[in-house]
Parts: C-alpha cells; sequence; structure tokens
C-alpha cells in the first residue's frame, strides 16, 4: 500500500496494529517465515503462558506490512504520527532497543578518525558505536556528587571548554537524563554544540515520557538536540527492545540514519514490537496528560512516605552544576544509614518482601514509576522499606566510584578492539592498556573499555561490586581474577 500524504491521518489512529489485526483474521496457507506459521506449530508450552493470539500476528514483512527499511505504507505512516506526537521532523522505529538508535547515531555522523564528544559516563552502546565507526572519543567527566556518590550531567561551561581544545570535533553525544532522571542544562550544551555547527546527540534512553507533561524535565528536541534516541519501552508501553530515533534541523542527514540502522537491524524486524511503538504513540497521544498526571500524582506519594522513614533519603532537585532537571517518576533511594548496600537491600525486597527495584547500586536503589504502576505497588514499596528500617545495622562506609581518569586513551577503541590481546592477573594489570568493555550491569556504564589505560582505582571499584554482590559484564573472566590486556 502506497501514500502520498499523511494529510488524512490523525492521532486516533493506529495503521499497524490495525493492519496487524486485519491481516490476523484472514485465513491463508502460510509457506512464509516463521516457521510457527502463526502459531499452529508452536511449542505448547509456549501457549501455555502465551496463549495463541500473540503468534496470529507474529508475521514477516508481508506486503501489506511495509518494510521498516524502505518503508511507504502502514510504517511509514506510523512513523509519521510518532515524529508529529513527539515533535520531530522524523523518526524511525528501532526494534533493537535505544542501543541500536545510539550506535547508528554516531556511524551517521562520524566516520573513521573523527571526534566525538561524550561523557565519560556514557552507556555501553556508545562505545560499541565508538568501535563500530572508528572515531575517536574526547570524553568529559560529568560533574560527581561525593556525598552521594552519583555521576550527573556535564556543563556547558566544560563543554565549552572541550571545544575550544578540539574544534574540529565533528559530534557532541550526551546522556539526559541519566538513569536516575538527573539533567543537566541541555540548552545551553546545544547552544554551544550549534556554534561549532556541529550536532547534538542525545542519549535520552529513559526521558521518552518527558514531553507529556509540564511536571517533567523538557524533552531533548525542545531543548535544541539535532538527534535523540528513547527507549519507549522503559518508560511508557511498548514491549522490550521497542524504542524510537528522532531527529530535527538539519545538520544530519536522514539517509545516513537510514543507512546505518540498515546495517544494525534484522531483516525480519519483529512486527509485535513495532506495532508497540504504535499502540504506545496512540495512548500517549489520546490519554498521556492523564497518565502522567497520575504516574506523578503516585510518585508524590511514594516520594513523601519514603522519605518519612527513618534511615531513608530520596535523592533531589538542589539545582548544581550538572544537575538542572530530576525526573520525580524517578526515584533514588540511598540505603546507607540502614547498614546495607543497595544489592543487599535489592536482595531483601526482591525475595523476601515482593518488591524489585529497577537498578541497584552500592549505595542506592533506583526505582521507575511508570504508567503502569498502581496505588498498590506504591504501598508495597513503602511498606517494604518500613520492614527493612526495623532493623537498621552499624553504618556502613564505601570508597566512593573512581573518577575517571581522562588520560588521552593510547589505542582508540576501535584499535583496541581489534588489536592482539593477552590474559594477565588483574592485579598485575594496572597501567595495561585494556582491550574489553567492563561495567557493572546494569547500568552498563564502562569502568574500563578497550584502549584505555587500567588504573588500580577501576579493579578496586570493580573487585568492591563483585564482592558486595553486584554483578559485572563483558568480563571475560566473571571472577575477575584475570583481565584482556593488548599485547
Ligand atoms: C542510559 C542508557 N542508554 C541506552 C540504553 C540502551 O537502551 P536499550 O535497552 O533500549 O537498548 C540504556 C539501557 O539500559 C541506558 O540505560
Amino acid at each position: 500500500m502506497k501514500i502520498s500524504n499523511f494529510s488524512c491521518l490523525s492521532q486516533s489512529q493506529t495503521p499497524l496494529v490495525d493492519c496487524l489485526k486485519s491481516l490476523s483474521q484472514q485465513p491463508d496457507a502460510a509457506f512464509y517465515a516463521p516457521g510457527h506459521k502463526k502459531g499452529q506449530g508452536i511449542a505448547s508450552n509456549l501457549t501455555d503462558i502465551l496463549g495463541n493470539s500473540v503468534f496470529k500476528v507474529d508475521l514477516p514483512e508481508l506486503p501489506q506490512l511495509d518494510n521498516l527499511f524502505a518503508p511507504e505504507g502502514v510504517i511509514k505512516e506510523a512513523q509519521h504520527l510518532a515524529a508529529e506526537l513527539f515533535g520531530a521532523q522524523q523518526t524511525w522505529f528501532l526494534i533493537n532497543g535505544s542501543t541500536c538508535g545510539i550506535i547508528a547515531a554516531i556511524l551517521a555522523t562520524c566516520k573513521t578518525g573523527d571526534k566525538i564528544i561524550l561523557p565519560r559516563n556514557i552507556h555501553q552502546s556508545a562505545i560499541a558505536g565508538l568501535i563500530l565507526s572508528g572515531a575517536i572519543p574526547i570524553f568529559i567527566n560529568p560533574e560527581y556528587d561525593s556525598q552521594q556518590d552519583l555521576a550527573y550531567s556535564i556543563t556547558s561551561v566544560s563543554l565549552k571548554q572541550t571545544l575550544q581544545q578540539h574544534p574540529d570535533t565533528k559530534a557532541v553525544m550526551v546522556l539526559y537524563p541519566t538513569y536516575q532522571g538527573v539533567g543537566g542544562d541541555l540548552a545551553a550544551i546545544a547552544q554551544i554544540t550549534h556554534q561549532y555547527d556541529i550536532p547534538l546527540l542525545v542519549d535520552e534512553a529513559h526521558g521518552a515520557h518527558f514531553a507529556f507533561h509540564p511536571d517533567l524535565p523538557p524533552s531533548a528536541l525542545s531543548l535544541g538536540a539535532d538527534l535523540t534516541v528513547q527507549s519507549t519501552h522503559k518508560v511508557l508501553s511498548a514491549m522490550t527492545q521497542a524504542s524510537m530515533l528522532h531527529l530535527q534541523g538539519n545538520r544530519i542527514a536522514p539517509s545516513r540514519i537510514s543507512q546505518a540502522l540498515q546495517l544494525l537491524q534484522s531483516t525480519s524486524p519483529n512486527y509485535i514490537l513495532l506495532a508497540s511503538l504504535d499502540a504506545a504513540r496512540q495512548q500517549m497521544a489520546l490519554s498521556g496528560d492523564r497518565l502522567m498526571n497520575q504516574t506523578l500524582e503516585l510518585a508524590a506519594i511514594a516520594r513523601k512516605q519514603l522519605s518519612a522513614i527513618p534511615g531513608i533519603s530520596c535523592l533531589e532537585l538542589i539545582p548544581s552544576p550538572g544537575f538542572s532537571y530530576l525526573d520525580p517518576t524517578r526515584l533514588t533511594v540511598n540505603v546507607t544509614q540502614l547498614g546495607l548496600t543497595g544489592y543487599e537491600a535489592d536482595e531483601i525486597l526482591d525475595q523476601q518482601l515482593g518488591v524489585t527495584a529497577e537498578l541497584p547500586l552500592l549505595k542506592h536503589l533506583t526505582f521507575i514509576i511508570s504508567l503502569g504502576n498502581t496505588t498498590e505497588d506504591i504501598n508495597q514499596l513503602v511498606n517494604a522499606f518500613k520492614t527493612l528500617s526495623l532493623s537498621p545495622s552499624p553504618f556502613i562506609h564505601f570508597s566512593p566510584t573512581p573518577l575517571f581518569s581522562l588520560a588521552p586513551l593510547s589505542l582508540s577503541p576501535r584499535e583496541a578492539f581489534f588489536a592482539t590481546s593477552e590474559t594477565i592477573a588483574i592485579k598485575k594489570s594496572s597501567g595495561r592498556i585494556c582491550a574489553e568493555l567492563i561495567c557493572p550491569y546494569p547500568p552498563g556504564i564502562p569502568i574500563l573499555m578497550p584502549g584505555e589505560i587500567i588504573t588500580s582505582e577501576a579493579i578496586d571499584y570493580l573487585q568492591t561490586v563483585l564482592t558486595l554482590g553486584g554483578k559485572i559484564s563483558g568480563c571475560s573472566d566473571p571472577n575477575l581474577t584475570t583481565i584482556q590486556v593488548i599485547n
């Protein structure tokens, strides 16, 4: 189905959902993939959990369903409606999470040897973008709150200085907001970036809801971002892996985004994920205000009641460099006064009190409150913390997260990824060049990346995380007794 203009489309429509529905109702003898043929051949233990209907819409790129990589039908319509609602000139639906959108943003703007400025607390997907593109990272340390032991945003002042030192930079990428919902002064960051006529790319994985309520931080597009990537699945109602990339202005050619995404996404996109983006967009268009009001109310109740519990404190907005906005729907609870690590508190909450956090860290637990939460969830959260606070242990003191070393990389992430490496004892690795991308996961922010000099502080920190119950990804030795270094 080809369409020539969008004038007859409205936000109450769901072109992709409707097309899937009507195809699922048309009987046919299916000689196309997937092999389960609309559920007829699916394993019964899966239908026991999922029922049959989900498989009837697990369809391939049938002519009516358009083509994700050359959209001219229902996908084009659905993406157009999303662009209109989120305030973009063009929107791409992503079926491989914000991960592939962030990599595509780097591939579309930087070639091998080009410089890109990034905060050092960037998500690992950006490092993957550096490895694939061959771009040279110029890292800026984010503002760091030593009392909270949390990293926030970079500042416009540090960006200005870095751009003066590297005026040949080709793009700036920032994290807005952080996992804890903290946003920096993005408008000022955009203004300085644009003085060099280069694009501002934003990892807005945790901010897909921002455009829908004035009490939330402003969206990245409204503050001047050229490109932003949002995990629609993290905070709105799309299914896991379903994300969006939005573009505005003329600093990035849309064709480069399409080419990059073609390299990164499956040629068999899952239509259930795509339809979930279409449905989430319609839901926000029709009920976004009500849903965000309700979510903000629940979050405010939770924040107030948690803050009244002895030994518990929630992260609050205290405007300071790197901290201009706080998403009120993100609750970050410090548990150190209870004498617990975030990991220990997480285990007790999850296994004994039926409450599961999004992100445990050494000192904190972060909870996402979204349109899916109920008053009962909030009551359970508050009661669980009341129980947890009844038997505090002695206060514990942790060494803080190491401030990242910003010594220039000895090798670019790409060169290091392809260089020959060897495995050595981790205790002998300080001063060597790392060959691995090592992150506590979540949050997936690398403590060491390929090409970076290993420091004793980084090793101590990773070992502390592991000893205290955190999970580390990317290290070939899960016990961290050995590490891969460049020969
Ligand atoms: C800050 C940040 N950026 C990007 C991503 C990647 O998002 P996705 O899971 O949608 O691929 C994540 C995932 O946790 C994240 O926390």
